[in-house]
């Protein structure tokens, strides 16, 4: 997580703009955001650049550092990704992980090879020679994480070894004149404990990094970036009650005030009292906003269907339709602004310039015809420094954490029918009591997302001396790291039951909870 640097006295520092910068070159491994991530967390700004990026386009850039990724070919492999000699002839000091360190290795010369047996996960590590100076000063037995099938059983020429592994003879090595360092596992996983103190000294000691990249020096850069792509120009905003989008609204707010107006069109389909949150936070920024209560519009819209591609169809079209009769009223606006993440960049393997717009699965998404030039603050920050940059700038703590919610909100939670007002508030009301009681049992950050969802089909049940017939609430609680996959919650049970309780009990028209306990795969996050 990004560290505020204070003062003693609890002032900030001076801002530093964020020109020093150590570029990753990505082989292809899984962790190669990661690595980017660990070293913006130790204060270096890291940018992820596709492996065949141009030596001189790299030469260009004069980064401090170049962290060579892991990857999942082998170096002798024919087509394995060609490694550009000419990076170790410039003078920047390389670290090379994995796959990384053994093209390194290869080709200056020393050998690689398949090991006997490879090595995945928790692996032993013991210095030799006290960890020469990449690992000086670290427990000469340590843990790492490892994950690898050939490994470096020489050095090249004029480099030391300074750690081996029961399946790689040279988990790491060196040569400090040529500022050229390896190391076969994974430093920015959190399973090696000294991972961190390795990025550091790589980073400090080895490539001479001093500055500061913190939520006030992204802050700071943007604002002026922001001034200079604006000028005097109008600027609109669409708000959707998430972080990016609020975080994204907020820079351009301290960068030109209230040449940016923001738009909020509320389709009805939020959970309970978040509508009313968004406009209280920035009313209290003093922020020009348009609050579009448009329930009414889109429920009108969706009644009589209930195939899920097609309520988000309805809802994408509604939103777009709304959004362009208020942009409309704002003749002037020129600029448009968009939460899109460098997650986002990155999976459409562009990077600066290329226009990158979240629309098919979000319904803040640009509406296609209207011309707009992008204002996109946010490109080169994770998601995590989003939430500090948020937290930075005063957003509210419920709005900096706020768990993913879709774009078409409610809407896709309500299975198996059409979307109407009762069952949305049912839903609402369901919702509200999970969240609270997860909330109370402070649980809500451990989870990627907790929800309720209402299958629209009724049972019986036995309430008082009556039987009734009404509807289920299924609980979906889940853990993951980007939803790509996800497992069930082990929620403590006390918990369930007291949810259970309260929404049978407080709710008429609910008679029964179901908590669902599948993994995606096989499962989705949501249900529709
Ligand atoms: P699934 O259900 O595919 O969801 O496992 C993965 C993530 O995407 C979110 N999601 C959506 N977000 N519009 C959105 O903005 C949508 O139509 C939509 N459908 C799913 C879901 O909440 C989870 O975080």
């Amino acid at each position: 997580m990004l560290e505020s640097p204070t003062t003693e006295a609890g002032a900030s520092t001076a801002p530093a703009q964020a020109s020093e910068e150590v570029l990753v070159l990505d082989f292809g491994g899984q962790y190669s955001q990661l690595i980017a991530r660990r070293i913006r967390e130790c204060g270096v700004f890291a940018e992820l650049l596709p492996a065949t990026t141009g030596v001189e386009a790299i030469q260009e850039r004069a980064p401090k550092g170049l962290v060579l990724s892991g990857g999942p070919a082998s170096v002798y492999e024919v087509g394995a990704p060609r490694f550009p000699t000419e990076l170790l002839e410039l003078e920047i000091p390389v670290l090379g992980i994995c796959y990384g360190m053994q093209a390194m290795v290869q080709a200056l010369g020393g050998r690689v090879e398949a090991a006997e047996a490879g090595e995945f996960g928790r692996t032993d590590l013991a210095l030799i020679d006290s960890g020469g100076h990449l690992l000086a000063g670290l427990p000469e037995e340590q843990h790492c994480w490892m994950s690898h099938r050939d490994a470096v059983f020489e050095p090249p020429d004029g480099f030391t070894a300074l750690a081996s592994s029961p399946g790689s003879p040279v988990a790491a090595c060196e040569y400090p004149d040529r500022g050229l360092y390896g190391i076969q596992f994974h430093p920015e996983v959190v399973h090696t404990p000294y991972g961190t103190e390795i990025l550091n000294r790589f980073l400090r000691d080895v490539a001479g990094c001093e500055q500061q990249w913190s939520p006030q020096s992204v802050i700071e850069e943007q604002v002026g970036k922001i001034r200079a792509q604006v000028g005097e120009g109008r600027v609109i905003c669409g708000l959707s009650g998430g972080v990016d989008s609020s975080v994204a609204a907020l820079l351009v707010h301290k960068a030109i005030g209230e040449q940016l107006t923001c738009v909020f069109v509320d389709h009805g389909l939020m959970r309970l009292n978040e509508a009313e949150q968004v406009v209280a936070a920035f009313e209290q920024f003093g922020i020009p906003l348009v609050h579009v209560e448009a329930e009414q519009r889109f429920l009108e819209k969706l009644a009589g269907h209930d195939e899920p591609e097609r309520k988000r169809k309805i809802i994408g079209e509604e939103f777009i339709r709304v959004f362009e009769e208020e942009a409309t009223k704002l003749e002037d606006a020129a600029f448009l602004v968009q939460g899109t993440l460098y997650s986002d960049v990155i999976e459409s393997g562009g990077s600066e310039g290329a226009a990158t717009i979240k629309s098919h699965h979000n319904v803040g998404g640009l509406p296609e015809d209207l011309e707009f030039e992008l204002v996109e603050p946010l490109r080169m920050l994770f998601k995590d420094e989003v939430r500090a940059v948020g937290a930075e700038l005063g957003l509210p703590e419920r709005m900096v954490w706020r768990q993913p919610f879709p774009g078409p909100g409610l809407a896709i939670r309500i299975v198996g029918g059409e979307v109407s007002k009762e069952r949305l508030d049912i839903l609402r009301a369901a919702d509200a009591i999970l969240q609270e009681e997860i909330r109370a049992a402070d649980l809500y950050r451990q989870l990627w997302q907790s929800f309720c969802v209402l299958p629209v089909v009724r049972s019986v049940g036995v309430q008082g001396d009556g039987r009734t017939y009404a509807y289920p609430i299924v609980i979906r609680a889940v853990t993951s790291d980007d939803a790509m996959t996800a497992d069930w919650a082990r929620l403590p049970y006390d918990l369930l039951e007291r949810v259970s309780n309260r929404i049978i009990n407080e709710i008429t028209d609910v008679n029964r909870v179901a908590l669902d306990i599948s993994s995606k795969p096989p499962a989705t996050i949501e249900w529709e």
